[in-house]
C-alpha cells in the first residue's frame, strides 16, 4: 500500500497537484457573497496563513484559489492536499517528503507538498483531520518555516503561505482536545466563513446561468433557451443542503436529460435516483407533534394537477398548499406559521415569495378549500365540516 503509493504513481500524483491558483472568478452578487469576495481580497496580498471555513460544497476551494490568485504569490506554485484522504504517515510524509530509504518502497528522496509550494501557496483541505504528529509538525513550519523530510533529520527550509480550509468546528475540537489551540490561533489569523446558498439565494439564478450555459457548450449545443418559471420556482425553493456542487450538479443533469433543447428547460431533476419506493417526509406541527405526512405522490388525483410523472411541478405543487394551510391555520400570521412548519420567519418569506403568496389575505367570502394533508392523511375519510376543519390535520 504505501510502497505502491511511493512507486512511479506517486511521483506523478505529485507532478499532477503542482499547478498555478485558478482564474475562475467566483460568482455571486449576493450581499453576503461581496462581503466575502472584499475580505478576500484585503486578505489575499498578506503573507499570514488564511482558514477557510464553510459547509460543504459553499466553495471554499475557489476561494482558496482566489486567495493565491490575488496575492504576490499568483504565479508560483499552488499546491493542494486534502488531509482527509491519507493516513497518518501518508500525510506526514506527502507534506514534507522522505529520505531514501525512510521505510519500505522508499528507493528515492522525494519532496513533499511545502517543498513543491516553497515560493508559493499550500492549500490545506480538511485540516480538521490531521493527527496530533502531523499538526505539531505544521505548526513549526507555519512558524518558523522549517520542517525535517520523513527519515531525515536535516532542518529544510521553505517560505509556503497556507491555506486551510475545514466544515469543523475548530474551536469545539480544540476544547476536546482534538486539535491543536496554537496551531488553530497561527491558522485564524484570518478566518473567511464561505456563507451557504441558502444564506444567498438572490445567486440561485445567477448560478444556476451559469452553470447552463457551461453544460450547453460542454454538450455542443448551440442554444441554451433559458429556464421555465416553474423550473426557477423549483430552484429557488429548493434549500441546497450540498450548496453550490449541488446547485451545479442538478443544472448539469437537467439541462443534459432536456427533451426539447430547443425550448426553456421545465423541469428540473434534483433527485437522479429512480423512486423506488416513496421517502417518508415528516411535518413537525406547532405542538411538537411530527406527522407523517404522504409523499407528494400520494396527494389525491384531481384535475388541476399536473401530470403523474412531472416530480417538479407536482413537488411544486405540494408545497404551495402546505404554505396556504399554514397561513390559513395562522391567520396568516407570519411568524406562526413558520413555527407551524419548521421554517424560521425569513425562511417562510422566501417561500411565500417564491410561490407567489405574499401579501395574501384571509377571504372572509370564500369557504375554505379542503386540506389536501386532511385528505392525504386519511385517504377517503369524509371531509369534516369546514368549520371544524383544520389545517395539518390538528384540532383548530
Ligand atoms: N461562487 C461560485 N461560483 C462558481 N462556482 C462555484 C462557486 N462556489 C462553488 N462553485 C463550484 O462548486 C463546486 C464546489 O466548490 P468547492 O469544491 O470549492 O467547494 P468546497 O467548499 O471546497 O466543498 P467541500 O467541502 O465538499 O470540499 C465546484 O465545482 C466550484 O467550482
Ligand atoms: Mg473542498
Amino acid at each position: 500500500m504505501a510502497d505502491g503509493y511511493h512507486g512511479s504513481g506517486g511521483q506523478s500524483l505529485v507532478r499532477s497537484a503542482t499547478s498555478t491558483a485558478d482564474t475562475a472568478t467566483p460568482i455571486g452578487e449576493a450581499p453576503a457573497f461581496r462581503e466575502m469576495l472584499a475580505h478576500i481580497s484585503l486578505a489575499a496580498p498578506l503573507n499570514r496563513p488564511v482558514l477557510v471555513i464553510g459547509e460543504r460544497g459553499t466553495g471554499k476551494e475557489l476561494v482558496a484559489s482566489r486567495l493565491a490568485y490575488l496575492s504576490q504569490r499568483w504565479d508560483r506554485p499552488f499546491i493542494k492536499l486534502n488531509c482527509a484522504v491519507l493516513s497518518e504517515a501518508l500525510l506526514d510524509s506527502e507534506l514534507f517528503g522522505h529520505e531514501a530509504g525512510a521505510f519500505t518502497g522508499a528507493a528515492r528522496r522525494r519532496p513533499g507538498r511545502f517543498e513543491l509550494a516553497d515560493g508559493g501557496t499550500l492549500f490545506l483541505d480538511e485540516i480538521a483531520t490531521a493527527s496530533m504528529a502531523v499538526q505539531e509538525k505544521l505548526l513549526r513550519v507555519i512558524e518558523y518555516g522549517t520542517f525535517e523530510r520523513v527519515g531525515g533529520n536535516e532542518p529544510q527550509q521553505v517560505d509556503v503561505r497556507v491555506v486551510a480550509a475545514t466544515h469543523a468546528d475548530l474551536p469545539a475540537l480544540v476544547r476536546a482536545d482534538r486539535f491543536r489551540a496554537d496551531l488553530l490561533d497561527r491558522l485564524a489569523f484570518d478566518v473567511v466563513a464561505v456563507p451557504p446558498l441558502r444564506a444567498r439565494p438572490e445567486d440561485i439564478p445567477l448560478l444556476a446561468g451559469h452553470f447552463a450555459l457551461r453544460m450547453t457548450r460542454e454538450l455542443g449545443r448551440e442554444l441554451f433557451a433559458g429556464f421555465a418559471p416553474e423550473a426557477m420556482a423549483v430552484l429557488k425553493a429548493h434549500d441546497w443542503p450540498g450548496n453550490v456542487r449541488e446547485l451545479r450538479n442538478a443544472v448539469e443533469r437537467s439541462v443534459y436529460r432536456m427533451e426539447h433543447v430547443q425550448k426553456p428547460l421545465a423541469r428540473i431533476v434534483l433527485d437522479p435516483f429512480p423512486a423506488m419506493a416513496p421517502r417518508p417526509v415528516t411535518v413537525t406541527l406547532a405542538a411538537g407533534a411530527p406527522v407523517a405526512s404522504p409523499t407528494p405522490q400520494a396527494a389525491p388525483p384531481a384535475s388541476a394537477e399536473p401530470e403523474a410523472g412531472d416530480f417538479a411541478a407536482r413537488t411544486r405543487q405540494f408545497e404551495a398548499r402546505l404554505l396556504r394551510e399554514a397561513m390559513e391555520a395562522s391567520r396568516y400570521n407570519q411568524r406562526t406559521a413558520a413555527r407551524r412548519l419548521g421554517l424560521t420567519y425569513y425562511q417562510l418569506r422566501h417561500y411565500l415569495k417564491v410561490h407567489e403568496l405574499l401579501g395574501q389575505k384571509p377571504d372572509a367570502e370564500a369557504p375554505a378549500a379542503p386540506s389536501a394533508l386532511d385528505q392525504a392523511v386519511t385517504p377517503g375519510a369524509a371531509p369534516a365540516p369546514a368549520s371544524r376543519r383544520s389545517p395539518l390535520g390538528t384540532a383548530a
